[in-house]
């Protein structure tokens, strides 16, 4: 909606149809209505030009605050798809309201179906292009619980670095685990719960890491991106609008990150 600092001028139907109000049919009603002012003026026409920033618009007794951008904290939970469109699967996108998905957000990289945790969706393309690069080295940390008994061997293996099954090496990686529990009569071998911090983005990065050492990933939760955490009062599927610090944070962070 900014080019070079100028705001642009938009219809008064449209911004508040964006913003969630309604159809534009429901909005005319409403203005003739007498019920939409603009800087606390009533209006009758709809289609006045307004500029969406700078002008105090209410609807219906209700400030409306113009957004253009939106950036979206979900806790996302296994059994969809980190896609903004699928023929088959349920997507991340058919967990939003209709109007959260009005901006278009989309997914900034993927998470597996079966991968649950945090999940930044934007409209923001150039934020989410950056927190991709991967020249930035933007930190991923996921809590897993892992088939098998991690150790030490394996922290300093992620930590050189190891090799996928297509050859990749990957960079240093800090595995900690929190606690290994040992299998019982009818469990299949212990399994250990884990935290690891990668800063790239593979296909299937954190499995492949396990599997390049011998080990199957059983459940993955990604817990923080970058300065961004994963909110644990957000229940799976649900998410929230990042607050202005949170906002502030993954910009500031998008500029130090390492080229
Ligand atoms: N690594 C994986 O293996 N899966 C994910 O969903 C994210 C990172």
């Amino acid at each position: 909606m900014e080019v070079d600092g100028v705001t642009k001028r938009m219809r008064l139907d449209k911004m508040l149809a964006n913003m969630g109000c309604g159809s534009r049919s429901e909005i005319k009603t409403v203005v003739r209505q007498g019920k939409v002012s603009v800087n606390g003026l009533i209006v009758k026409d709809s289609g006045l030009q307004i500029d969406p920033k700078a002008d105090d618009v209410e609807f219906d007794g209700e400030r409306v605050r113009f957004r253009d951008i939106v950036y979206l904290l979900m806790n996302k939970p296994q059994g969809v798809v980190s896609a903004t469109e699928d023929t088959r699967e349920r997507t991340v996108l058919d967990l939003l309201k209709p109007e959260d998905r009005l901006l278009q957000p989309f997914p900034v990289g993927r998470l597996d179906k079966d991968t649950v945790g945090l999940l930044l969706l934007t409209n923001d393309g150039q934020l989410a292009h950056e927190l991709l690069s991967p020249r930035k080295h933007v930190d991923k940390t996921y809590e897993a619980l892992v088939r098998g008994t991690v150790g030490e061997a394996d922290r300093q293996a992620f930590a050189a670095g190891v090799t996928l099954d297509d050859g990749y090496v990957t960079m240093p990686a800090e595995l900690a685990v929190v606690r290994t529990a040992p299998g019982g009569d009818e469990d299949p071998g212990p399994v250990s719960e884990i935290s690891l911090t990668i800063r790239e983005g593979k296909f299937h990065q954190v499995k492949r890491m396990f599997e390049a050492v011998g080990k199957k990933v059983l459940f993955l939760k990604r817990v923080a991106m970058g300065p961004l955490k994963l909110d644990e009062q957000l229940a799976p599927g649900s998410y929230r609008e990042l607050t202005d610090e949170e906002v502030n944070a993954l910009k500031t962070h998008r500029n130090s990150g390492k080229e």
